[in-house]
């Protein structure tokens, strides 16, 4: 078993000295048997890089464009991630699916470029609410997940997959440990085919994890951490989600 992954998605929060405390308290509840990242707004990965270094604390995005380069206002390419020091980029996140009409195609063509540039993806795939009740999850997530695969060709087995249900994001309801370890057994599936190498490879659950249900989930014998989101806001929270996976 490899180590753990816990990863913290800030979303649209945060503020120069509120991120001073939260990175300043993550720093100080050191050392993580996990390892541990937080992926946060684009103006603030200066300072999260400057805050960090020289830590093995890890920091990511939360988009990346698709494109290398050009006339693309307001974008921001894998390359300038990768000079941010960016381990990580979340692609795919269901806010953006949902809300920016990401097809799987543009979200496996993003990880490509992550990939590319040295960032490791993370790809958030996961099934809505009506999804889940017609019985389609996993073909749901096997849809979402084989467009990676398939743009990723050889390089698949670098991407992290993260397991988020819809319903279970920024609702408080979880996915129980039973209902995550099944999708998270099928992705590991699908994975081992397309890679032969999933048992390396790290697919973390997301969805309302908080420090109450984390070590359930995180024992699972297919979650390899989180991808947390509110509880990643509150120092306290996230630190003891980190404990609890590591
Ligand atoms: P949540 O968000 O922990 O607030 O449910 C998870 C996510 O969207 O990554």
């Amino acid at each position: 078993m490899h180590r753990p992954l816990v990863v913290g998605n800030w979303k649209m929060h945060g503020s120069r000295p509120a991120n001073a405390e939260l990175l300043a308290a993550l720093l100080a509840a050191r050392p993580f048997a996990a390892d541990v990242a937080v992926c946060v707004p684009y103006v603030y990965l200066h300072e999260t890089a400057a805050a960090l270094a020289g830590s093995e604390l890890r920091w990511g995005a939360q988009d990346v464009s698709e494109h290398a380069q050009g006339a693309y206002t307001g974008e921001i390419s894998a390359a300038m991630l990768a000079e941010c020091g960016c381990r990580y980029v979340l692609v795919g996140h269901s806010e953006r699916r949902a809300g920016h009409a990401e097809s799987d195609m543009l979200v496996a063509r993003k990880a490509q470029v992550a990939l590319a540039r040295g960032v490791t993806p993370i790809v958030c795939v996961g099934e809505t609410l009506a999804e889940r009740d017609a019985g389609h999850t996993e073909a749901v997530v096997k849809r979402q997940l084989s467009a990676v695969i398939h743009q990723l060709g050889h390089c698949a087995a670098e991407m992290v997959v993260a397991y988020e249900p819809v319903w279970a994001i920024g609702t408080g309801r979880t996915a129980t440990p039973e209902q995550a370890q099944a999708v998270h057994a099928v992705l590991r599936a699908q994975l081992q085919a397309a890679t032969g190498r999933a048992a390396s490879m790290t697919i973390l659950y997301g969805g309302s994890v908080k420090p109450d249900n984390a070590a359930l989930l995180f024992a699972q014998p297919d979650i390899d951490g989180g991808l947390v989101g509110g509880a990643s806001l509150q120092a306290a929270d996230f630190i003891a989600i980190c404990r609890a996976a590591g």
